[in-house]
């Protein structure tokens, strides 16, 4: 077969038609670090959140509600005066209710732009680093099952604009004390003002949410207010590799947060 065909074994960095360099690649500089970073942050979110997510309590502390747990969508959820809590799934659902909504942000994250970019370099060496040949013989890209499946992330975008609504809800309701009066902030409104801004900032960041603002215009002077979101989203878009990582960090230490106090290890300090 052409040596451009995608799918031949002979294709790629090996192709007869590329130069016959036999050193696996020439790069002196420390290429290895990015993706071994990458690798190591990935796993101790992986397994932080698969604990936290399975472990069906400590996820409540009035007022707050974990972002894992929110909304909490099944009979089994403890009883909480915070949040969108609705019991959707009955009492057949016996496991943790975090497992219910866990795909939508899950399934969000999996199939962004950057995530792939990073684990696909970290987890799949496809490839490890730029100019460094990929150990696999054959590439198909996205084209296939089940890689075809990172063209949904458009609708997964929709989802975590929902998601994103819901945790602003449950940081309003954070303005509030144990006994549920209004006007307070603790240590843990700060910490979940800071999550939901970096969650918006990050999901407003997606390529797919500045190709729908800004995407299929011909004339953006015949769009003004498009134009002016568009520019806004680019301008964060510039920056969604960094707010992917701030925004994962953030989300895990409000729910550590939450442990924290719905444990009875720490008491949320209260400003006032
Ligand atoms: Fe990263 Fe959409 S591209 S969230």
């Amino acid at each position: 077969p052409p040596a451009t065909d995608p799918h031949t074994p002979r294709g790629g960095v090996r192709s007869p038609a590329r130069a016959a360099i036999t050193a696996p690649h020439l790069r002196t500089d420390r290429w290895w670090l990015a993706p071994a970073a990458t690798v190591a942050g990935l796993l101790a979110f992986v397994v932080y959140s698969t604990w936290r997510a399975f472990a069906n309590t400590h996820y409540y502390a009035a007022p707050y509600v974990s972002p894992f747990y929110s909304p909490c969508l099944a009979e089994n959820c403890v009883p909480m005066r915070a949040g969108p809590n609705i019991a959707l799934f009955g009492s057949w659902w016996a496991i943790s209710p975090a497992i219910i909504i866990l795909l939508f942000p899950l399934g969000f994250r999996l199939t962004c732009y950057y995530y792939r970019k990073a684990y696909y370099r970290g987890f799949w060496a496809s490839p490890p680093a730029c100019a460094v040949a990929e150990p696999h013989r054959r590439y198909t890209g996205e084209t296939r099952f089940p890689l075809i499946l990172q063209n949904l992330h458009r609708y997964f975008f929709y989802a975590a604009l929902l998601v994103a609504g819901v945790l602003t809800y449950d940081t309003v309701l954070a303005f509030r004390d144990q006994d549920y009066r209004w006007g307070h902030m603790g240590l843990g409104t700060v910490v979940f003002l800071v999550n939901i801004v970096l969650i918006w900032a990050y999901t407003l960041s997606c390529h797919s949410c500045r190709h729908i603002v800004g995407g299929k215009l011909k004339h953006f002077s015949r769009h003004p207010v498009r134009y002016r979101f568009w520019q806004f989203v680019s301008r964060l878009n510039a920056r969604h590799m960094e707010l992917a990582w701030a925004s994962l960090f953030s989300v895990a230490l409000a729910d550590f947060y939450v442990f924290l106090v719905a444990s009875g290890a720490f008491d949320d300090p209260r400003f006032f």
